[in-house]
């Protein structure tokens, strides 16, 4: 009962600029899965560029990407016009939700207009960034193109911690004034923070969750390290079941909510990307399960995304492997 009301207040939270188009969307989602029993994925994760001006030692973006392991040259960004039909059929297929990932994507001049598109055919709108390009100007602009939500990226409650983690002197007081903007600007904001064993054992992760909330961020966001990119080879990387229950047994979940509307059923942290409710689109149009891993199922550029999502789900690898956070395994299988 306590549990069933901290989500109604987290998702009061995080949800409090939904569109009545939004809500539209929501409710046909669940139409389409539970009456009709159409499996629909709930979000997709659509990277628009790997470009970054951080370099953040656990950075699980774009791994493997073969042009970081050879230094040959990578294919051209999907375009503004191919980013908008990936939009238009998410909406046709009946997809409600959409996060703009990277890379960074306030890297990208026309980050306004995908937005404005995307909110035009009713998607919830979310953009993951690191912060640093998040001005006053760009907040307000975003706001009027119709964004939903900003993530913004935290990883330490200390200035001299987060600037060390993704290689940026300067990026936390921009991070601490990107949260203020939002704020001000009427977005909710979202603090993701990558949690380690020992970071979630210490006293920095209590400060900053206690600076989220006196900034007026919505909510806070956990990801469970991911043993992928630069932590590829980093098995010890991965919390235990037991480690990841203790996590969310510890959170005030009316504020903090681990990875994504669907990654914990009971107190067990599932995969919602095999759980058929996430995917992933990389900055070159392939249709992967996630971020994390570099293996594509299809590509929007020669064929419809509704026939690579069937692609995917139907594909030996993707249905042999039930739980996955360790990119290595899922790859070879
Ligand atoms: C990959 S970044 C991309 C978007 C943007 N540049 C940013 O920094 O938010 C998105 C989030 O993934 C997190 N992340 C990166 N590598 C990870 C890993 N190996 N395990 C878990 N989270 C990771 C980052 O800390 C960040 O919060």
């Amino acid at each position: 009962m306590f549990q069933s009301l901290n989500t109604a207040i987290l998702y009061y939270r995080v949800g409090k600029n939904m569109s009545l188009a939004n809500i539209y969307s929501m409710l046909r989602w669940k139409y389409l899965n539970d009456i009709r029993k159409v499996e629909t994925p709930w979000i997709i994760i659509l990277g628009i560029t790997y470009r970054c001006q951080c370099s953040c030692s656990h950075c699980s973006a774009g791994a493997g990407r073969e042009s970081d392991k050879y230094k040959i040259e990578t294919p051209k960004e999907l375009t503004l016009e191919e980013i908008k039909g990936i939009l238009d059929q998410a909406s046709e297929i009946g997809i409600p939700k959409i996060d703009l990932f990277g890379g960074e994507p306030l890297i990208r001049e026309d980050i306004v207009d995908i937005v404005a598109h995307g909110a035009k055919r009713g998607l919830y709108m979310a953009i993951t960034t690191n912060g640093e390009y998040l001005t006053k100007d760009l907040t307000v602009a975003l706001k009027k193109a119709g964004v939903n939500c900003i993530n913004i990226s935290l990883d330490s409650a200390s200035e001299r911690v987060h600037d060390r983690l993704r290689g940026r002197v300067g990026l936390y007081k921009k991070v601490v004034e990107g949260i203020k903007d939002c704020h001000e600007v009427g977005i909710p904001s979202i603090v993701s923070t990558c949690v380690t064993r020992k970071r979630v054992a210490s006293k920095d992760f209590k400060e900053m969750i206690a600076l989220s909330r006196d900034l007026k961020a919505s909510a806070v966001r956990i990801l469970f390290p991911s043993q992928a990119g630069r932590w590829n080879e980093n098995r010890e990387i991965v919390l235990s079941e037991e480690e990841q229950v203790a996590v969310i047994d510890s959170l005030d979940s009316s504020f903090c909510f681990i990875e994504g509307a669907f990654s914990v059923a009971g107190k067990k942290k599932v995969c919602q990307a095999l759980r058929k409710k996430m995917l992933y689109i990389s900055p070159y149009g392939d249709v992967q399960v996630c971020v994390a891993i570099n293996k594509s199922f299809g590509n929007v550029r020669n064929g419809s995304l509704k026939e690579a999502i069937k692609g995917m789900w139907s594909h030996p690898s993707f249905v042999k492997n039930k739980d996955c956070c360790a990119a290595g395994e899922f790859i070879y299988s």
